[in-house]
């Protein structure tokens, strides 16, 4: 069982995170659990706050140390129960998720604490004080780690063996560094386009070809860095 502990100023966010569908199965059969802290609860601050300005000046509001590491202390002492345990701190300048990296998680530690910054981030000594790993989700900046962090222990959870059923991940996108082929299901007419009649004949050996043919054209048109990379693997 992987535990996360969520350190966010906005527990909310998380309701239907883990309320829907696969992400609360995985946490009803103890595949996973999610728990959230308030960051706001640990301030020293008598008017509860947990930002202020830079020093040096500059835009946006900078989130203090104090109350971070109230919350990650708090959150050792109490809920950590393994030695395996990671401090990710959500962050643009992190390195970029990808479906290795999210694997590589299924087993790198047993509990995480996941830090979600808000406003213009958090002060760079509680980074280095806990010696946080940084994932970025993308080159692109949120207004906060939550949305972020949701995508992570995402893409981790639906790893877990046993989340999902037997064989879906196998042949999904990104496993073998080509995309999926294209589906279909019923029905087999859609505004006069049919489904492709290779996959009526019940040829298993043809279906699969056909599959595979299929999967490096999409990888080709769409992903031409990925087709580069298969073609590379599969030289000889
Ligand atoms: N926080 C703000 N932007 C982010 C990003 N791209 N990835 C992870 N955390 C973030």
């Amino acid at each position: 069982m992987i535990k996360f502990y969520v350190l966010t100023l906005f527990e909310d966010m998380f309701t239907s995170f883990v309320n829907t569908s696969i992400i609360k199965r995985a946490i009803e059969n103890q595949y996973v659990s999610v728990k959230t802290i308030d960051i706001r609860k640990f301030t020293n601050d008598k008017h509860n706050r947990v930002d202020f300005p830079p020093y040096g000046g500059g835009n946006g509001m900078i989130m203090s140390c104090i109350p971070l590491s109230n919350a990650i202390d708090y959150v050792v002492e109490n809920y950590i129960t393994s030695k395996r345990y990671k401090i990710i701190y959500m962050s643009p300048r992190g390195k970029v998720l990808n479906y290795n990296i999210s694997k590589e998680f299924v087993t790198l530690a047993d509990e995480y604490i996941i830090i979600c910054g808000h406003y213009e981030g958090i002060d760079e000594r509680v980074i280095e004080e806990y010696n946080m790993m940084e994932i970025s989700i993308g080159d692109y900046v949120l207004t906060g780690g939550e949305l972020a962090s949701e995508v992570l222990m995402d893409s981790i959870i639906r790893l877990i063996p046993g989340v999902l059923t037997e064989g879906s991940l196998i042949e999904e996108s990104h496993t073998n560094s080509l995309l999926e082929y294209p589906q279909y299901t019923k029905p087999y007419e859609f505004r006069g386009r049919k489904v492709p009649e290779i996959l009526l004949s019940g040829n298993h050996k043809k279906i699969s070809e056909y599959r595979k043919e299929e999967a490096i054209k999409i990888t080709k048109k769409y992903r031409p860095d990925l087709y580069n990379a298969f073609k590379k693997e599969n030289k000889n």
